[in-house]
């Protein structure tokens, strides 16, 4: 008998801090330094988010040049960890013959039996059996099954390459689903597309039947779901806060009734949780389910956002100048623009009891490309999908432009464009949707000239050292780096404190909790960073305003 993965902790976000991707963090961080200035900042200020990592081919497991393999981020998963609660998440990506109603993601395995076949022992076997080794018992994996697969059954059948992909799309998932169960320690959340696409009520029955259908016929049943995950790499808003009641009258005709809602009712991403959770379990999954919405890319920031609702009595203006969601058609999904990053990733956000929100999640990396803007030859098996041509007017979109971003580079890579429209974009704004992780260290005082604190040339207790350079510097500012560097025992959890020079103030700083008193930085140690052996390193950065000064001091102690 499997041991019983979602019996142990209903909700594994909660209490739980989520894996940050290094290799995504770096990218931010070399992004940062292109944009430069206020921008920059704002980028490196979420270098440090949550997201999650694709395992989006049979290569991915082992690792590819510009990526990490599966083995590597679970260890550096257990460094981040400490020993305490930590989400490893990843995404479930290489159905044979996936996609089958684009082109941008096409796959490398063919929908056949020898598909199937290579499916599941070179892909899915090959990940169990890691995710199943004994020194990564402690993390709690949560694993998103395969994007936009199933929901394609339910609206795409009569699409040829859908029809010929169904049969292996259910046997994978179901296979997926059973493997992953007996690794123990993995919770499953099924894709559930978004509200844009299965909101309205014929789809979203079908797919509630199609998914129960799907979970009923493997081995474990309910057992193996933990629920369900929906807007993945999608940017469908989380709401919709002018538009609530879609049986609203104006203008002679209800709200849903509009161009834009097309008799739809589930207008946003907390809609269509709630209604698919009530059908999941009239279905019969157990009440313990939750839902994960991929919140990386739904913000609808910007200078575009309208601020209230509009006083238009014609009902498609009034739905057009009242929605946050700014893409002419919600099919529209390939690098739209105007999007911004939304909410951050949070475990059980409040607010939303209907929703059984288990958390708000980073699923696709904000700044990797939905899809290539022009055909590029490449051997990722990724077909050009004019969706994401800027200059194509879309049958599937009622003979509307696509929106979608000019010069976009393949699916996956990296998008520098869209990323600096991302966090221009945010909503909330950078800076508002990111807490303090401990607020009771803001710095209460008003800054003085004079440090309260004058910190010495004393490394402290000698449990660490910490040593202070100027990576760049430009008119007006600096970028400075503290390498802090475990003594003869080693650390376990660090703080350095230093003294800026009098009317300088950090922008942002990254790698390290912080607060400021008077001149005086302390900047302690992120968790995942703490631990030093000795003469090992770590180091944390941080941009200020003011003249880079030529030697600072920094304390450290445990
Ligand atoms: C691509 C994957 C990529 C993922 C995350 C998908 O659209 O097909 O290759 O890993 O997005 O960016």
């Amino acid at each position: 008998m499997a041991p019983s993965a979602t019996a142990a902790v209903g909700n594994p976000y909660d209490g739980a801090a989520q894996y940050v991707n290094p290799d995504w963090h770096d990218d931010v961080l070399g992004a940062a330094d292109v944009a430069g200035g206020a921008l920059g900042d704002d980028m490196r200020a979420i270098a440090n988010e949550p997201t999650y990592v694709w395992m989006d081919r049979i290569q991915a497991i082992e690792g590819i040049d510009r990526q990490h393999g599966l083995e590597w981020h679970l260890d550096e998963a257990v460094a981040q960890s400490g020993g305490s609660p930590l989400v490893f998440n990843v995404v479930i990506y290489d159905l044979p013959g996936r996609d089958c109603f684009a082109l941008a993601s096409n796959g490398e395995l063919p929908a056949t039996d020898e598909g199937l076949q290579r499916y599941k022992t070179e892909y899915i076997d090959a990940i169990a059996e890691i995710l199943d080794r004994p020194e990564y018992d402690n993390l709690r994996i949560a694993a998103v099954i395969e994007p936009d697969s199933l929901p394609n059954l339910v609206t795409n059948i009569s699409h040829q390459p859908c029809q010929q992909a169904a049969p292996y799309y259910r046997e994978g998932v179901r296979y997926a689903l059973d493997k992953l169960y007996e690794v123990g320690n993995v919770y499953s959340y099924i894709d559930a597309a978004h509200s844009g696409w299965l909101g309205w009520p014929d789809n979203a029955g079908g797919s509630a039947q199609e998914f129960a259908s799907v979970i009923e016929g493997s081995t474990y049943g309910w057992d193996a779901v933990a629920g369900f995950v929906t807007n993945t790499a999608n940017s469908t808003p989380l709401e919709e806060p002018f538009l609530t009641d879609p049986n609203l009258q104006v203008g002679g005709g209800q709200v849903r009734s509009a161009n834009y809602y097309e008799w739809n009712l589930d207008f946003d991403e907390i809609d269509w949780t709630a209604d698919l959770y009530d059908r999941m379990v009239a279905q019969g999954a157990p009440s313990r389910i939750g839902m994960l919405i991929d919140t990386s890319r739904n913000g609808w920031g910007g200078s575009e956002r309208p601020t209230s609702v509009s006083s238009s009595s014609d009902l498609n203006t009034y739905v057009d100048e009242s929605r946050v969601d700014r893409r002419t058609h919600r099919g529209a999904w390939c690098n739209p623009d105007g999007a911004g990053i939304g909410e951050r990733p949070t475990a059980s956000p409040a607010g939303h009891p209907e929703s059984h929100l288990h958390a708000f999640v980073w699923v696709k990396p904000p700044g990797e490309s939905d899809g290539a803007s022009e055909d590029i030859p490449n051997d990722e098996g990724k077909g050009f999908d004019r969706m994401c041509d800027p200059t194509y007017q879309a049958d599937k979109l009622g003979g509307a432009y696509t929106g979608a971003l000019p010069n976009a580079p393949l699916s996956g890579w990296w998008f520098q464009d869209q990323f600096e429209m991302l966090v221009t974009n945010a909503y909330p704004a950078i800076g508002e949707g990111n807490p303090d992780p401990d607020p009771t260290d803001e710095p209460t005082d008003e800054p003085t000239d004079e440090p309260t604190d004058e910190p010495t040339d004393d490394p402290g207790t000698g449990a660490c050292v910490a040593e202070f350079t100027v990576v760049n510097s430009w008119g007006g500012g600096f970028q400075g780096e503290v390498t802090v560097t475990g003594g003869s025992a080693g650390v376990s959890g660090w703080t350095t404190q230093f003294a800026l020079p009098a009317g300088t103030t950090i922008g942002s700083l990254w790698n390290a909790q912080y607060s400021v008193s008077g001149s005086t930085v302390t900047a302690s140690d992120m968790g995942w960073n703490g631990t030093l052996g000795a003469g090992q390193s770590t180091s944390f950065g941080f941009t200020a305003n003011g003249a880079a000064p030529g030697s600072v001091a920094v304390t450290c102690a445990d």
